[in-house]
């Protein structure tokens, strides 16, 4: 059974996001969505409500499933038994920053092999810093993210207003 891990921040879950994790099935028998905070971000949902979230969203995906994590990504999917480690990229720009990591994270667990995926070409454009700014000045969010994630946006920026 070949298990990858598809890690981030998900703050919030994006309309990207989602098509990765559908299309990650197409060659893996599961995959584990794995929440944590980037320490460099700060982040708008807690670790508790992004997976609370990404869990609905893709409820109707039987081999897909949620799990938040601390610490190293490596010990984490060392401890779920994952081989694959799936990144999205989208643009040249994320190039740098996914390379890095990946060298580092073979650095730390030779035997997890990153995966690049590329995203549905309608989502590239898409990134969670920019649906938390679209949410936050009231915009639209059709099309970014699913009606999940808008109602919980909206209900977040009243929250903090
Ligand atoms: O969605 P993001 O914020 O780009 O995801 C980055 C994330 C969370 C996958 C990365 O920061 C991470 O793996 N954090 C866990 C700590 C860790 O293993 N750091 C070393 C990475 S080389």
């Amino acid at each position: 059974m070949r298990t990858a891990i598809y890690a981030g921040s998900f703050d919030p879950l994006t309309q990207g996001h989602e098509d990765l994790i559908r299309r990650s099935l197409g060659f893996v028998d599961r995959v584990v969505v794995a929440v944590t905070t980037n320490v460099s971000k700060q982040p708008l949902f807690s670790v508790e409500e992004r997976v609370a979230l990404i869990s609905r969203v893709i409820a109707d995906e039987p081999r897909a499933e949620v799990r938040p994590f601390g610490g190293l990504l490596v010990d984490f999917a060392r401890d779920i038994g994952a081989t694959l480690l799936i990144r999205g990229l989208r643009a040249v720009s994320d190039f740098e920053y996914e390379y890095q990591m990946a060298l580092m994270n073979r650095h730390l667990h030779a035997d997890l092999e990153t995966v690049f995926m590329v995203p549905s070409l309608d989502t590239t454009y898409i990134s969670s810093s920019l649906v938390r700014e679209v949410a936050r000045y009231g915009g639209s969010l059709d099309g970014l993210v699913s009606p999940a994630v808008a109602e919980a946006l909206r209900q977040k920026v009243a929250a903090t207003r």
